[in-house]
């Protein structure tokens, strides 16, 4: 495994869930595998579970590892390529990504959408930077468009609740102050459309996401019709991503934010959120706090999402 983005890149996403499960069991077991090996993470952006998961996942391995936060410490990079570059960025990112190679074996890379150009989001064009002039593994911890990681450990979550073979899953959207990227309900409906699941997505109108990712995702947007009989709710925010609005926000509708009267149309569903979540916005005190609240074991299957992951990869080393 050389790189990772999208579900399709673990290949089979069942074969996949239970290696991570069988790595859950014994974390420890593959030591020997990163032995001299270096992980190197780079973030562009602020983290608290990426960060903490994804070293203790390199750590696990027998890896040694390393972060750089480019915006605290590191010189301030430019990433477009012919800029003359007689600003406030010192170093390009052309240089830096061999400069960051060189020290490590594996590459981890957090960099959100900006918002400012859709097609250099959508594009991944700073992961391409990294997959291009590294000629290392790169996998992203959150990029512009995707957020593989927790979508792998949102479905070994789901795996691990289920009551039945195939549960209903209901993505819905739910309002937050500020436009936040897709990356995490794109990488959600990527992942939920290869697994054993009956998927439903709901949004306000104006809220389609890319066909790249929703592909035959159920759409409804009666949030009350599609939470009936749902055993799974994840709740997410994002901003527009059709054109004229792309990154902008089109509503903060309360009535969209998951309550205790929301869960109760549901087959007493599992609450799911990748965190960091804004109370009394996306979700209530009362349901994040209820025994159907799986926000920390969710969280707590990102390391063993990332562990599976740098597994692979030092496998193919
Ligand atoms: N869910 C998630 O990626 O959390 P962080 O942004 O804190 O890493």
């Amino acid at each position: 495994m050389r790189k990772l983005l999208m579900a399709q890149d673990l290949g089979d996403l069942n074969k996949a869930v239970q290696e991570a499960l069988e790595i859950k069991k014994n974390r420890y077991a593959y030591k020997q595998l990163g032995e001299n090996k270096t992980l190197l993470c780079v973030f562009f952006n602020n983290s608290l579970r990426t960060r903490l998961s994804t070293q203790k996942a390199g750590m696990n391995l027998g890896m040694n590892t390393m972060v750089l936060d480019v915006n605290q410490g590191a010189w301030k990079l430019e990433t477009e390529r012919g800029v003359v570059m007689d600003g406030d960025k010192s170093e390009h990112l052309l240089e830096a990504i061999p400069v960051m190679a060189s020290f490590c074996d594996v590459i981890g890379v957090r960099s959100f959408a900006r918002f400012e150009n859709k097609e250099f989001d959508y594009q991944e064009t700073i992961l391409n930077q990294f997959i291009k002039y590294s000629g290392k593994p790169v996998f992203s911890m959150e990029s512009a468009t995707a957020h593989p990681l927790q979508a792998f450990a949102d479905l070994i979550t789901i795996e691990e609740y289920k009551k039945k073979e195939r549960p209903k899953v209901v993505m819905t959207w739910a309002p937050h102050p500020r436009a936040l990227p897709q990356a995490v309900p794109n990488s959600f409906a990527d992942f939920m459309n290869e697994a054993n699941v009956d998927f439903v997505i709901t949004h306000p109108k104006g809220y389609e996401l890319s066909e790249k990712f929703v592909r035959n995702a159920k759409i409804e947007y009666d949030q009350d019709k599609a939470l009936e009989g749902a055993d799974f709710v994840y709740a997410k925010n994002w901003s527009a991503y059709q054109d004229p609005h792309y990154g902008q926000i089109l509503s903060k509708d309360m009535s969209w934010t998951v309550s205790t009267e929301k869960m109760a149309l549901t087959n007493n569903a599992y609450f799911m959120h990748c965190l960091p979540v804004r109370r009394n916005m996306i979700v209530t005190d009362d349901v994040i706090e209820s025994p159907q609240s799986l926000v920390i074991p969710e969280a707590a299957n990102r390391e063993i999402s990332a562990e599976t992951v740098i597994k692979r990869i030092l496998e193919s080393l």
